[in-house]
């Protein structure tokens, strides 16, 4: 099960609907404002989602991307409970999908597309793929990623951990970025975090042997949870010396990063390597 369109594009909806009603026992709440009509998701493998989907409308051109720039950049997958689930027997097939065989990037949450656009734009030998919920982001990856020409970038609009463990074949990826990831700082939110104990299994499933897992946060806190996490997974070892990694020249300066500076903020990368399969 694998392929494209624009499926659910062209009508002007809510990205999301914040007066849903409650949930259905699956882990997920009903949105009419939803393509399909499919609910919102409250929680994946029983443990909660690491996003809530933001309010707003599509602006016009916004709009106009999904109609007709989907086509040739969104993976149209099928889905499970909820609008941004993967259906688990889905499998993207990246040489079907790219037309040829090259070393896969993959970037978590991938925002206004600023990284992937400008990375798949400037390598045209690679083949990329973001993943994201937030709809008026993905229509904004669309419209820089067409204006730059990149024709080796794919978009899949759904829940990253979805995608890393069961959507993207074992070994598929070359690399896997995760740049600001919603910090979810306040306590009682942490469990919230994308980054948290497990999930070196569920990314690290996606990533060939050798291959990098490149994160970058203006979040002290969250870094350290990162390093914590991640040096205790059995998949995964450090792919820098001393504390932090060097600032990944790949990645572009976003508004997230600037705004971590103008408060003062350390930015913290790290980058851990995928152990050989034994
Ligand atoms: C703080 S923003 C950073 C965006 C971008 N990486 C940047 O540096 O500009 C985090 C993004 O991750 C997305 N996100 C959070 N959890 C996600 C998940 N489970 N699956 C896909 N995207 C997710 C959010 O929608 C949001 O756009």
């Amino acid at each position: 099960m694998s392929g494209r369109s624009a499926r659910g594009a062209g009508r002007a909806r809510p990205v999301t609907d914040p007066g849903r009603s409650a949930g259905s026992g699956t882990g997920a709440e009903s949105g009419p404002g939803y393509p399909g009509g499919m609910p919102e998701p409250r929680t994946f493998r029983d443990e909660p989602v690491s996003f809530v989907r933001r309010s707003g409308r599509m602006s016009e051109a916004q709009e106009r991307a999904f109609d007709e720039l989907a086509p040739h950049y969104v993976l149209d997958v099928p889905r499970h409970v909820a609008w941004t689930s993967v259906h688990p027997d889905a499998r993207l097939d990246p040489a079907a999908e790219y037309q040829r065989v090259a070393p896969l990037i993959v970037e978590v949450g991938s925002g206004q597309g600023h990284a992937i656009v400008a990375a798949a734009s400037s390598r045209p030998a690679d083949d990329f793929l973001a993943v994201e919920v937030f709809r008026a982001g993905l229509a904004r990856t669309m419209l820089d990623a067409d204006r730059a020409g990149a024709r080796n970038l794919r978009l899949i609009e759904a829940n990253a951990p979805e995608v890393l463990s069961s959507y993207l074949p074992e070994r598929a990826a070359s690399e896997v970025w995760i740049f600001f990831p919603d910090p979810w700082h306040k306590k009682r939110h942490t469990k919230r975090r994308l980054v948290r104990p497990g999930f070196g299994g569920t990314v690290g499933s996606a990533i060939r042997d050798g291959g990098l897992l490149r994160l970058a946060t203006d979040w002290e806190d969250y870094a350290l949870q990162m390093r914590e996490v991640l040096d205790a997974e059995p998949e995964f070892e450090r792919a820098f010396e001393g504390e932090w990694a060097e600032r990944f020249d790949g990645r572009v300066m976003t508004a997230f990063e600037r705004k971590g500076i103008a408060k003062g903020r350390d930015i913290r990368d790290l980058t851990y390597r995928r152990v050989a399969r034994g």
